[in-house]
């Protein structure tokens, strides 16, 4: 009894500190609080196993212990909520009440990334310490994760010593490869990129951190001086190497802040990150020190919030999608609904947990959500319209599509579907396999793959290389003709020969996402050599961790996995062996690409630039040493010129690259 308990308390203590600082939960709130209300009774029962640190005691989570808590130099304040134009015309008159002045004041009005807040200490240039916000008094320091996020420069053009603060946030797009290559690998979903954001930022392994691609946008100062306004601060932050925050703009009154509101509104779903809201300034720091600061936030500052894109729709169903791992994820079958813009007919439910936590049960109203523009989600029910009593929705037991019993694997929360041949599986893994960043087979997208499956033409990876056999079956099928199945066997032999991180990244061995597989073809240059590789030597590899090697060798063990890369090898796929970084002619260059780029790819030209040792850059600073000018460059191109940073032209820069290396 007094080992269960214990074991009690440190599996609540553990559960809590999984959900509340590292929002990964691995139970549902049913399974946990089945715990709690055990060590409830027992300590009932027996008050001696009662101790002072049992979480029966304590109301929410235990502090973050594993990192160290740094207090920041000034506090980091939350901002007053304004909703709606009133509410922001009722904040501009306490401004000007509390100022005294009947004068226009300059208000800077700014994006409310919606993300996590870091506080990021420098010290003669150096960047010595990022700590998250906290309670705001006190964070945690998570530098290493910090370092991993893009936007953040570990050492600034200039000497400059104090804190810049901003927020990390988690672009649409990585959040959605992100979380594609998750599922594949059998871990949860992430159910919103801020959730994401701040969970990365407190991973214990930086290299989990990194795996999130987080960016960081600076949004003002904590310690230090740079300028006297506000927008002379993102200016100057700009300067010294941070990203300058898009759409910041000086207004001056009310209307002007009102027609930046709606051109904000407007664009919100076209911008690549999330945001919240609108966050209005006032400029001038002098008047800033002037307003000062009660202890909840700052009197110059408001966050105008924006109203949440959400809609109501009537449930049909919970259906079951299985991944190309096996895994399986329930998905919300909606009577279709308008909401930010789209019809939803689907909605993402995200993982089992995210569905018991919600508990929606078809015939439900449910409330979807386009969570920032991304995957439309859904809220949550809405209990008082819930007609008579419906079960509530149970994760299958066996595949929804081959019926195989499904199991859970040690060490992972998902529940998958382990037959090999299951149809739903092999389809999702061909389109993987022939999808743009993978091996990208052109003419092969996803129903193409459903109908050859269907056909019997198409029955594993390596059979895409065998499909020139059925050539005159092909092209008699409807839709199809001599001209178009021509092209799609000329795409299938082009991308034999695609570079090995590709073809590795293709397989879709669980883990393996793209950089993962750009890792691995570094590391081992040729198939050859990686199809023999050996734990030990996979976690030799900085990025690679114990649980990624173990699933990478244990891939490369199974007999039918060899058997698939002897097909494939067989049917001619003969993936380009990578080579050491061409030459050095780079190195220690920071080029920065502007204007229209008219002889190459922007994605090209980095690849260059970083096979030849050099850096490529988001913006023109002191440490910049080329800027790269196509037509149409405009302020990167005026801010090399002000600070006297080379500019070339993109054939000047075609013409600097060693004998031998071309586009
Ligand atoms: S200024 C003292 N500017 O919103 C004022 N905050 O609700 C400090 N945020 O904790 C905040 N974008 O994490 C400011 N452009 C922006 C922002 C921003 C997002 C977040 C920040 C802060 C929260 C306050």
């Amino acid at each position: 009894m007094e080992e269960r308990a214990a074991w009690l308390r440190k599996e609540i203590g553990r559960h809590n500190q999984l959900y509340h600082d590292l929002d990964e939960p691995e139970i549902s709130d049913t399974e946990f609080d089945a715990l709690f209300r055990e060590l409830v009774a027992l300590e009932e029962a027996h008050p001696e196993l009662r101790t002072p640190d049992s979480p029966t005691q304590r109301v929410g989570s235990a502090p973050l212990s594993n990192f160290e808590q740094h207090t920041h130099q000034v506090p980091m304040l939350s901002l007053d909520n304004a909703f709606g134009e009133e509410e922001v015309g009722a904040f501009c008159a306490r401004v000007s009440r509390h100022l005294e002045t009947s004068e226009a004041i300059a208000y800077l009005c700014e994006l409310k990334f919606d993300g996590a807040s870091i506080s990021l200490t420098y010290e003669e240039g150096l960047l010595v310490r990022a700590t998250t916000r906290g309670d705001g008094e006190r964070g945690e320091v998570v530098t290493p994760n910090v370092k991993t996020c893009r936007g953040v420069p570990y050492r600034l053009s200039e000497p400059f010593t104090g804190e810049v603060r901003g927020e990390v946030v988690m672009f649409k797009r990585d959040f959605e490869s992100v979380n594609a290559a998750r599922i594949a690998a059998g871990d949860q979903a992430f159910v919103n990129p801020r959730n994401a954001a701040s969970g990365g930022l407190r991973q214990l392994d930086s290299r989990e951190t990194a795996k999130r691609k987080l960016s960081f946008f600076p949004y003002g100062l904590g310690a230090g001086v740079l300028a006297e306004t506000q927008s002379g601060i993102l200016a100057r932050l700009n300067e010294l190497g941070f990203k300058r925050p898009p759409d910041a703009k000086v207004c001056r009154g009310i209307e002007e802040i009102v027609a930046h509101l709606h051109l904000v509104q407007n664009e919100r779903a076209q911008l690549d990150f999330q945001i919240d809201g609108m966050v209005v300034k006032v400029d001038e720091l002098a008047l800033q020190r002037q307003l000062g600061s009660t202890s909840h936030g700052p009197r110059w500052a408001v966050a105008c919030k924006f109203a949440a894109e959400q809609a109501f729709a009537i449930l049909r169903e919970v259906s079951w999608s299985v991944g190309r791992t096996g895994v399986i994820t329930p998905v919300a079958e909606l009577e279709p609904v308008f909401v930010g813009g789209v019809t939803v007919g689907r909605a993402t439910l995200h993982n089992i947990e995210d569905l018991n936590k919600k508990d929606v049960r078809p015939g439900d109203t449910v409330i979807v959500q386009r969570a920032g523009d991304v995957i439309p989600e859904i809220v949550g029910p809405v209990l008082a319209k819930r007609i008579g009593k419906v079960p509530k929705v149970e994760p299958p037991t066996t595949c929804p599509e081959c019926e195989t019993a499904l199991v859970q694997d040690q060490g992972y929360v998902a529940i998958r579907c382990p037959n090999k041949q299951c149809p739903a599986q092999i389809h999702a893994k061909l389109i993987h396999f022939a999808s743009r960043n993978a091996m990208d087979i052109e003419g092969l997208g996803e129903k193409q793959i459903a109908r050859f499956l269907e056909l019997g033409y198409l029955n594993d990876i390596p059979s895409i290389f065998r499909l020139s056999q059925h050539r005159q079956a092909l092209v008699e099928l409807d839709r199809m003709g001599e001209q178009s199945v021509g092209n799609l066997l000329t795409a299938i032999d082009l991308s034999k020969t695609r570079t090995l991180d590709r073809l590795i990244f293709a397989l879709g061995i669980r883990q393996v996402g793209e950089r993962t597989a750009g890792d691995l073809a570094k590391a081992f240059r040729s198939l050859d050599r990686l199809r023999k590789c050996h734990y030990d030597e996979l976690v030799a590899i900085a990025e690679i961790g114990p649980k990624t090697a173990r699933e990478i060798e244990s891939w490369f063990e199974d007999e039918s996995n060899q058997a698939i890369l002897d097909d494939l090898v067989a049917a001619g796929v003969e993936p380009e062996e990578v080579a050491g970084p061409i030459s050095n002619a780079f190195a220690d260059q920071i080029f920065v690409f502007t204007g229209k780029l008219e002889k190459f790819s922007r994605e090209t030209a980095e690849a260059l630039v970083e096979n030849m040792g050099g850096k490529v850059s988001g913006s023109v600073s002191k440490l910049t040493t080329t800027v790269v000018a196509g037509p149409g460059a405009g302020s990167k191109l005026a801010k090399a010129e002000q600070l006297g940073v080379e500019v070339i032209d993109e054939e000047t820069f075609l013409s600097r690259l060693p004998e031998g290396v071309s586009l």
